[in-house]
């Protein structure tokens, strides 16, 4: 990953440890961000992670947007999607609905790098506006050629696992606004499966998540909304695994000190 920022010394040994990658095989390469199209008044420049971040590479089959509630990463990921002609709300790049019109002017001072391969199909699958999404699953698998489709007749967790199946395959371009939230650890073992898989098959996933299960998915860059401009960042040293691993081995300790 790179920024046009000054690199610190910390982030130039973490990209130095990365290993050599074929970015031209990703699907999606890079984004680029020009800030002179984005007002001067907009609340994209108090955004730490992203405020004059120039360009975003991303040279791993998956990578991970980590960071503090607010830090900026439904952002950008939302911002990719529909630069990308995804909906804002989700689902693939066929479809056009809009419940509600969210999406920020960061899309429009957006430039896609892609690679040499074209993306012919790909998902954008945000936890918030699932339900709207199931019901136009729903509604277009009743359709010519269609497979009928029953979310709404499954639990959360069932459905949502159930539409990521269906909808990864190998090659497909992926966007994820916090898969975890449906999902029990058990299942989020079954989607980290499917992730890897697809992904082995040349899939490519940008995964915004807080879940210490998903973000160990082997080979994968974590990039970080903490602590400055984006930046890449350990396994251990995502507050998602030291929060939990803190917690999970000091419950009583870290309770007491909490409660008391
Ligand atoms: N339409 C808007 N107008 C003003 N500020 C906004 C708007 N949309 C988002 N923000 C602000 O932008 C910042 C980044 O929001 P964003 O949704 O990208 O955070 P996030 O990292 O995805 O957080 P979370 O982990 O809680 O989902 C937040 O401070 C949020 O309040
Ligand atoms: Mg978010």
């Amino acid at each position: 990953m790179t920024a046009r920022r000054e690199p610190s010394p910390a982030r130039s040994e973490t990209i130095a440890r990365t290993e050599p990658s074929p970015a031209r095989s990703q699907l999606l390469r890079a984004v680029t961000i020009d800030w002179e199209k984005i007002d001067r008044g907009s609340y994209l420049r108090d955004i730490e992670a992203l405020a004059s971040v120039e360009e975003i590479t991303f040279e791993k089959a998956v990578t991970f947007f980590v960071g503090e509630n607010g830090s900026g990463k439904s952002t950008l990921l939302e911002a990719i999607a529909v630069a990308c002609g995804f909906n804002p709300e989700g689902g693939t790049r066929n479809y056009n609905f809009s419940t509600y019109d969210s999406h920020s002017e960061l899309y429009g001072a957006m430039r896609l790098v892609r690679g040499i391969r074209r993306i012919d199909w790909g998902y954008f699958l945000r936890a918030e506006s699932f339900y709207n999404v199931a019901t136009k699953e729903d509604e277009y698998s009743r359709g010519p050629g269609g497979v009928p489709q029953h979310y709404h007749e499954r639990s959360h967790g069932e459905s949502f696992l159930a539409l990521a199946q269906n909808s990864f395959r190998g090659g497909g371009l992926y966007l994820l606004d916090e898969p975890e939230a449906a999902l029990s650890p058990q299942r989020q073992l079954t989607l980290l499966l499917e992730i890897v898989r697809c992904a082995r098959e040349g899939a490519q996933f940008l995964i915004v998540t807080h879940s210490p299960i998903l973000l160990g998915i082997p080979g994968a860059e974590i990039l970080t909304f903490d602590d400055g401009p984006i930046h890449p960042c350990e396994y251990e040293d995502t507050d998602s695994y030291k929060v939990t691993s803190m917690f999970v081995n000091n419950r009583e300790q870290v309770l007491r000190m909490l409660l008391e």
